[in-house]
């Protein structure tokens, strides 16, 4: 059984970031499927991958060509849906990814979705570990593609703001979501204690702080040559503390 674990949280905050440090981690205990739920798809860029088609370009395709009569009728759809899904999955060694691109729009084929979501899930069931870097807001995770999750981990920053969107976040998820195991909080960027309004805020969500990732300069120095976050040294500051994050939610044992 795999175990997914989807982050979210408000724009900026650095859900791209924590994604790519926890896959890092959770790649040296096992296989990960990484998948890129942000339109603007930049998790490969965190984890040094290229960008091959995204999930929602098979959809769009599809959709056109069973528009245009043009789709073979000899072919089954979800054969040729689960061959597509394959095709558009970057693998690399321990690390796969695959990027949802853009949602669908008005008119969509909603057969072509379900198919969709029924390769998605069963392509999930391969790895170890599925972790869903989610965009910014909550629309999205509405809208989310795989069935269960085991562990949300919502990413906010030392604004009140990014706390007050992490409690909605989880009143969303709580109306949408028949099963979420496990909901845990980090800030990010943050170097001493939080602000006693910060923490009030905390307490109204009724969320667990699990950490306080620091802003860690060698973070900057690695955006500042465009160089991929999963390079960071397992020393850095923001790598413990992801590691520390992770050891909490009982996904790695050591
Ligand atoms: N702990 C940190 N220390 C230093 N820089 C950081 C830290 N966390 C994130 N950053 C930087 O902050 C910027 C925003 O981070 P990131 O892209 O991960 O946020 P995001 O929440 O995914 O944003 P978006 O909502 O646009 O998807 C990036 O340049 C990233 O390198
Ligand atoms: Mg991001």
């Amino acid at each position: 059984m795999s175990k997914t674990i989807a982050i979210a949280g408000k724009g900026g905050t650095g859900k791209t970031t924590v994604s790519a440090l926890l896959i890092k981690i959770l790649s040296a205990r096992g296989t990960v499927l990484a998948i890129d739920g942000d339109p603007s798809s930049n998790l490969n860029l965190a984890l040094g991958l290229p960008l091959e088609e995204t999930v929602g370009a098979v959809r769009e395709d599809m959709a056109r060509q069973v528009k245009r009569g043009k789709f073979d009728p000899g072919m089954a759809k979800n054969a040729y849906i689960e061959y597509k899904i394959h095709e558009s999955l970057v693998e690399s060694e321990r690390i796969d990814l695959l990027a949802m691109g853009r949602p669908e729009g008005p008119g969509c084929y909603c057969a072509a979705n379900n198919m969709l979501r029924d390769s998605i899930d069963r392509l999930t069931s391969n790895y170890d570990f599925v972790v869903i870097d989610n965009e910014a807001g909550m629309e999205h995770i509405s809208r989310q593609t795989t069935k269960d999750i085991d562990v949300l981990l919502i990413v906010a920053d030392n604004s009140v703001r990014s706390i007050i969107t992490a409690g909605r976040i989880k009143e969303l998820i709580k109306e949408i979501r028949t099963h979420v195991d496990q909901i845990a909080l980090v800030v990010n960027r943050v170097d001493g204690p939080l602000s006693p309004e910060m923490q009030q805020e905390v307490e109204k969500t009724g969320l667990q702080l699990i950490g306080q990732i620091p802003l860690d300069p060698n973070i900057t120095a690695l955006d500042a040559k465009g160089r991929p976050v999963i390079e960071l040294p397992e020393d850095s500051p923001a790598r413990k503390t992801v590691h520390a994050v992770a050891r909490k939610l009982r996904l790695i044992e050591d």
